[in-house]
């Protein structure tokens, strides 16, 4: 955690500590918690009736889940870690969607124990597992899209069709298992905004018919699928207008029915920022044109960091840090540092040439990166550096505030006081990395 005097961009803080760091060229992630702060904001002021469940599985940095729930948000969670993980941090079960169609029992069993009772489902063997294990629980009924437009799409594997949704409302009805309300996700990375529009009419169709079976059908869940890149900005606002326009047709604001959505990448996408560096190279020939062509290594790869490329279908562009003294532009390949030939972050991008020791840096790097990473072949991958303003951490200092177990504040006091530390550390700072799963780093100011 760095506390800057002014403010940073990413880069800025990224040149300038790399500057301090001298020999150690382990990845990090610069992570700007003013950015997620700033998106909630946009979220907020861009769709007012509608209140973001953050998903978790996008990135479970306790840092973001705390910041978030600190500004209000709610959360879905997929799973009994995701709710564990929110609830330690004092999240209280109201605030949670368990918005996972095809749950494991236990999970159920767990979620009826912490008092999570809204949960999604899209078939009738779900809905008799559900009702056999948690008869009380609040449903939602999740509708299929049309997903053709996103990136990643989701309908082959979940959602129920508009007949098969009626069917569902009639067998819950009929085995006395209660229906709150309907969800769907348009796949994440969409394209259009019609399909929200879309999706939003289903689901006011859906309602409709299942008020007229006697359910009080009061909660709608647009799901996910909000763009979060920086330069995004625009189409997220043609979206919300899409979705504020569609949910003022069809569900007048009377406080009837309550308005949901699960962003994930929205918030955390632009937020993240990587820096690697270059740990081998090799020159080659090209053996038809004679051209050189370049080989480089970096320090986090597929199996780590740049799991998106592989999960996410991302393709992140290098932001050389060096500065190179010519403009000319060889073929390269960016490989990660495993052993496996899979690992191939960029197989031909033109670029100036690198030497080993030169960092890159890649933007947008915070959603379905590190919540799928592993340490393959023993190696690490980036790990978080949050970096604001003096000012800023005024502001949301309170989220961090853990409740202080003396022998722990003690325990850490003696620990910062024998580490010799030439950055200056505040003392008011102390109480946030009691609560930081990365203990060793110092909160320090720049
Ligand atoms: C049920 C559910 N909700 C929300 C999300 C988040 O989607 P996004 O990150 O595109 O907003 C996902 C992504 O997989 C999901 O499966």
């Amino acid at each position: 955690m760095v506390i800057t005097q002014g403010q940073y961009t990413a880069e800025e803080f990224i040149q300038k500590k790399i500057e301090l760091l001298k020999d150690e060229v382990e990845p990090f992630f610069a992570v700007d918690l003013e950015d997620v702060c700033n998106k909630h904001i946009r979220w907020i002021t861009s769709m007012p009736r509608v209140k973001p469940h953050y998903a978790v599985k996008c990135n479970d940095d306790v840092n973001v889940i705390k910041l978030l729930s600190y500004l209000g948000a709610g959360f879905d969670c997929a799973s009994k870690g995701e709710m564990k993980k929110v609830m330690d941090l004092g999240v209280s079960a109201d605030r949670i969607i368990y918005a996972n169609p095809c749950k494991q029992s236990s999970y159920i069993r767990y979620a009826e124990e912490c008092g999570v009772e809204t949960m999604t489902f899209d078939n009738e063997q779900e809905l008799l597992k559900i009702k056999q294990i948690y008869p009380s629980a609040k449903l939602v009924l999740r509708l299929v899209t049309d997903d053709s437009n996103a990136v990643c799409r989701f309908s082959m594997k979940f959602g129920a069709d508009m007949k098969t949704a009626c069917r569902l409302i009639e067998k819950a009805k009929d085995i006395d298992m209660e229906i709150v309300g309907v969800s769907f996700h348009c796949g994440s990375g969409q394209m259009t905004s019609k399909a929200f529009v879309d999706a939003i009419q289903n689901a006011r169709t859906i309602m409709n018919y299942g008020n007229k079976l006697g359910f009080t059908m009061n909660l709608l869940d647009i799901g996910g699928g909000y763009p979060g890149n920086t330069g995004t900005e625009d189409y997220f606002a043609e979206i919300a207008a899409a979705v504020n326009q569609a949910i003022d047709n069809h569900f007048p604001d009377d406080g009837s029915v309550r308005i949901i959505a699960e962003p994930g990448r929205y918030y955390v996408a632009s937020a993240y920022s990587l820096a690697t560096n270059v740990i081998a190279s090799r020159d080659m020939i090209d053996n038809e044109t004679g051209d050189e062509k370049y080989m480089y290594y970096i320090n986090d790869g597929v199996y780590g960091s740049f799991n998106c490329v592989l999960y996410d279908h991302y393709v992140p562009e290098p932001c050389l840090l060096a500065k190179n003294e010519s403009n000319e532009k060889f073929t390269s390949s960016i490989w990660g540092p495993t052993c496996d030939g899979l690992d191939c972050i960029q197989t031909s991008i033109k670029m100036p040439k690198l030497v080993i020791g030169d960092w890159i840096l890649w933007k947008n790097m915070g959603a379905y990166t590190i919540s799928a990473a592993v340490q393959f072949n023993g190696l690490p991958y980036g790990k978080p550096i949050y970096f604001m303003s003096k000012q800023f951490w005024d502001t949301i200092k309170e989220a961090y505030q853990p409740p202080r177990r003396k022998s722990q504040y003690d325990a850490q006091l003696m620990r910062l006081n024998s580490t010799d530390c030439s950055n200056e550390i505040e003392d008011d700072m102390l109480p946030w990395i009691l609560e930081d799963p990365i203990e060793e780093t110092p909160v320090v100011t720049i």
